[in-house]
């Protein structure tokens, strides 16, 4: 991408004209009305009484939650017709210069007009897209754009969000430039001496023969310090572009892996007569893939097990509207658990999620579509295949194939397809069209019946073969294809909520509650099982590259098992109201670790840990039989209650029996040797389990049984923040009794006041039936725990947070912004 320039007023966008190629932040001061409205494209529009709001914005997250918006995609008004106006004025003397206007997404079906007339459009709202506003632009005169989405009901099984939900750039260029995505680099030879960089720049002429002009290319360290240059000379005839490649030469490479993410830049500049016309800068690592039939997933020559989640785009309360701090601490929690790889199911992600997993050191799988031809739902992405899929397809490959996260290019999940005798025609065509935008990553797809995608021959159209939820089968398809590469594209598909039990240990029933008890034992969909199952498959074998959890965090939409199919949507699935979003998570909406996020942490990590449920407050149970489940990467468990030993269990040898059921497995007790467990009479106190490796303590946990609420207690992520009016800190609300134990089954209502340099962004619980808005400034607490999200302004100073409930203590807290 071009340098980018952040203007808040537009007037500066006269300034400008000094500059040679620019990319101008177009997020600020936007007009907004959610209606259908004839007219609102022209320029002598009235819109003096429309809202005022910057982008990214998602609409649908203000709410409020209802039924009547359908539950299935989060029970809040993601569909309806809404306008985005911006008035803007461009100077005079930027009149030779290559106008666009790029958005990384808008939610969806946009129409865009310039001054009246109409620009362009695109349907799908996951995928990034530049549009030529040249021939519209008045130059020394106020402009107005006008963008126009129509998001239908029932286009998609989760929540999509609704609006221009991602970034929007202006784009200055002269006549010679590097156009968007312009360049590809690929690291085609690689040894710890020296690498071979290939850097393929597009270069693109929308004026008179150019033939005195170079680029120049130089690849930059992670300390900015320059590794290596090239200069080519190039010659681009009259209104056409070319494609430039240079091979690069990088000695003592440092190399991009999952343990040390190191990134290189490239700064590639246009220059005609030795004067700088543009300048593009790219990100890209230096790593190889490889995926072998029996090793699996080798990075940098080294075998790597895929501990995966497959992600929905939603950042939780802050809705779909993209925000870099929010994802990054995404993956963060994410790879706590041991997460090492993504799926970014079932569509594009946002730029900035490929950004931190680059950073992070978290390998990608990218998907483009949840539908194909045939429909899942009756609005969704089969009414644009024909005429989009290819477009929507290259653009995602274009934009993101410089990344070193990413691993693999999905073209689908579970398409329908798969059961047609013809289903390989278009795996064939889709798969082509990847190689033919990038011939370095392997094509995959996520298939969820058994044998249709064998005999119906769309496995063998792909390179790698994701099967979601067929952990018992893995050994059997591997015998029928030996030649196949193969992995769990999607696993589990457990559910829960936080902090909440049920007895007896429930076991695929619904609760008045509407929350699934934590204990882990199969709640779900038909297809789901226990973690445990697809942990023991992994083990089996080893010639799977991994799984991908569904779903690394709860997302909105989709609130399982508590829904079903019924007539009020045409035999679709809907929710049972007030159920309105995901139970699959080991993380819940607001980033709180359920019990099983220590269960994944057991068998994904190696530092030291030990894991005690349930919670230990069950006033009236006195003398009652409690299974106490133990998760922990140690080789053996102690459980103590007020300091009695209730003896050791060591993992592997000692078993746990979980109801389950699953196609492949028969119904009943499921041995798990990965949980410790105990039946232990209840007696309020102290819970403590006590982690030995090697006979030595390495690890420990306790919980007291909690008085009752006393104070609140607040705790930020980050205490220190960029005063960009972009960055966030999150700050953790815990209801505590007067000794500091936290309150397990606490639900006060606590009340926000945010002073200073920072705004309330969202609140939260993590409670898949709250109906209580994101928006507002009062949250109940659930389990004990609620979240409020502050966003910096772009003032420095302080921000002071202070939570209040009647009968509590208040707390308050400080953030600096700077
Ligand atoms: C899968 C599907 C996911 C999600 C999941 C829930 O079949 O691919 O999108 O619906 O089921 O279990």
């Amino acid at each position: 991408m071009k340098k980018t320039l952040f203007l808040r007023y537009l007037m500066l966008l006269f300034v400008m004209c000094k500059l040679n190629a620019q990319d101008v932040n177009f997020n600020k001061d936007w007009l907004f009305k959610k209606d259908t409205i004839i007219g609102a494209e022209t320029v002598a529009f009235d819109d003096s009484n429309w809202r005022n709001v910057d982008l990214p914005h998602d609409w649908a997250i203000e709410g409020p939650f209802s039924n009547s918006n359908n539950a299935r995609t989060g029970g809040l008004p993601v569909h309806g017709e809404a306008w985005y106006r911006k008035h803007f004025s461009v100077a005079k003397n930027l009149k030779n210069k290559q106008i666009a206007i790029e958005f990384d997404g808008a939610m969806s079906n946009a129409k865009v007009y310039l001054n009246g007339e109409y620009v362009g459009e695109r349907h799908y709202g996951y995928i990034g897209f530049e549009l030529n506003l040249t021939p519209f632009i008045k130059f020394g005169e106020e402009n107005v754009i006008a963008v126009k989405l129509a998001p239908e009901d029932l286009s998609m099984r989760w929540y999509p969000g609704a609006g221009i939900y991602r970034n929007v750039r202006f784009k200055i260029n002269n006549a010679l430039h590097i156009p968007q995505w312009g360049t590809y680099i690929t690291t085609p030879v690689v040894s710890r001496e020296s690498a071979q960089v290939n850097v393929q720049t597009t270069i693109k002429n929308t004026s008179e023969i150019v033939s005195n002009a170079v680029l120049e290319t130089q690849i930059k360290n992670q300390k900015g310090e320059v590794v290596a240059s090239i200069s080519s000379p190039i010659s681009i005839v009259k209104k056409s572009s070319d494609k430039i490649l240079q091979e690069i030469e990088v000695k003592n490479p440092e190399i991009w892996d999952i343990s040390k993410p190191v990134l290189y830049t490239a700064i590639s500049q246009v220059k005609v007569d030795g004067k700088l016309v543009d300048e593009f800068v790219s990100h890209f690592g230096i790593r190889t893939i490889e995926f072998d039939t029996n090793n699996g997933f080798l990075l940098n020559g080294k075998r790597v097990q895929l501990n995966g989640v497959c992600m929905h785009h939603d950042l939780g309360p802050l809705g779909a509207s993209v925000n870099y701090r929010a994802t990054e601490r995404q993956m963060q929690i994410m790879q706590s658990m041991g997460v090492n790889a993504l799926r970014t199911s079932h569509n594009p992600p946002s730029p900035e999620m490929l950004e931190v997993c680059d950073k992070l050191g978290i390998v990608v799988i990218v998907e483009a579509f949840d539908e194909w031809q045939l429909a899942k739902v009756p609005n969704g992405y089969h009414k644009h295949f024909d005429k989009w899929h290819e477009k929507d397809l290259r653009d995602m490959i274009k934009r993101d194939r410089n990344h070193p996260s990413v691993i693999m290019w999905s073209i689908g999940n579970e398409i329908l397809e798969q059961s047609k005798k013809d289903g390989w025609k278009i795996t064939k065509e889709l798969n082509d069209i990847c190689h033919s935008e990038d011939p370095t990553r392997p094509t995959t797809a996520g298939f969820n019946y058994y044998p249709a995608p064998f005999t119906n021959k769309l496995a063998e159209q792909i390179d790698v073969v994701g099967m979601n939820y067929w952990p018992a089968h893995y050994k059997e398809i591997k015998e029928n294809y030996p030649e196949i590469i193969l992995y769990g594209s999607e696993t589990s598909s457990q559910t829960s909520s936080r902090g909440v039990y049920h007895f007896p240990i429930e076991f695929n029933e619904k609760h008045e509650t509407n929350h699934v008890s934590s204990y882990d034992a199969i709640v779900g969909p038909p297809w789901a099982y226990a973690p445990d199952v697809e942990f023991d498959a992994q083990e089996q074998n080893p010639f799977s590259l991994g799984e991908f959890i569904w779903t690394g965090f709860d997302y909105l939409g989709e609130p399982t098992p508590y829904g079903g199919r019924d007539n009020s949507t045409n035999g679709y699935w809907n929710a049972d109201w007030p159920s309105r979003s995901s139970y699959f998570a080991p993380v819940d909406l607001c980033g709180f670790p359920k019990d099983r996020f220590y269960l994944y942490q057991s068998q994904w990590t190696t530092e030291p840990m030990v894991h005690v449920l349930p919670h230990w407050n069950w006033e009236g149970k006195e003398g009652d039989v409690i299974p106490v489940y133990s998760y922990t990467n140690c080789d053996e468990v102690e459980l103590f209650v007020n300091g009695k030993s209730f003896g050791r269990k060591i993992k592997g040898v000692d078993f746990t029996e979980i109801p389950s059921e699953y196609h492949g497995f028969e119904k009943g007790m499921y041995k798990s040797k990965y949980r410790l467990s105990w039946n232990v009479p209840y007696q309020a106190g102290s819970l403590k389990v006590m982690g030995y490796r090697d006979g030595n303590e390495v690890a420990t946990k306790e919980i007291k049984t909690a008085g009752v609420p006393s104070k609140i207690k607040l705790i930020a992520d980050r205490v220190e923040i960029n005063a960009d009016g972009i960055d966030l800190s999150f700050i953790s609300v815990q209801i505590e009794d007067k000794d500091g134990n936290i309150c397990p089954m606490a639900e006060n209502n606590i009340t926000f006041k945010v002073e200073g340099t920072g705004v309330l962004e969202a609140i939260g619980n993590g409670d898949q039936t709250s109906l209580v808005s994101f928006k507002g400034d009062t949250m109940k607490a659930f389990s004990g725990l609620c979240l409020a999200i502050i966003k910096s302004t772009d003032k420095p100073g302080e921000i002071k947070l202070t939570a209040t409930s009647k009968g509590l203590a208040s707390d308050e807290i400080r953030i600096q912004t700077k």
